[in-house]
């Protein structure tokens, strides 16, 4: 007894989004180190993921297929932090308030225009 699987080309038009999943992810890195390193969690990185999240909700954009937003642990820029990627676009934040947090909901999770001012520049690593 044999069964049918999809032509391969057939799974790739099934499963490739049309649109993504959520329509905005953002990240933000609140990894903490024990040692006294530097990291995002000492320079406010709790308190802006917290009002992010709070800031979405109350917009009303939180419900699926709107907005997400998730911790993550370390995100290997250190050096810009505290830190935050927007997906799809992959546009990286350093942030250092609540106003800044509220920009980067208000223009670019809301309205899909990326905030230039506070884009972490490309040389910043770790
Ligand atoms: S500790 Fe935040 S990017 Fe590394």
């Amino acid at each position: 007894m044999s069964e049918s699987k999809p032509a391969p080309s057939d799974a790739v038009q099934s499963t490739s989004p049309a649109k993504p999943y959520y329509e905005r992810h953002i990240f933000f890195c609140l990894n903490e180190r024990k040692s006294g390193e530097a990291c995002c969690s000492q320079q406010g990185a709790q308190a802006a993921f917290d009002h992010c999240k709070a800031r979405i909700k109350s917009l009303g954009l939180s419900a699926p297929g709107q907005v997400r937003v998730n911790k993550a642990g370390c995100l290997d820029r250190c050096a810009g932090g505290p830190v935050a990627v927007v997906y799809p676009e992959g546009t990286w934040y350093s942030f250092v308030d609540n106003a800044d947090i509220d920009e980067i909901v208000e223009s670019h999770l809301k309205n899909g225009q990326p905030v230039t001012r506070l884009i972490t520049p490309p040389e910043v690593g770790r």
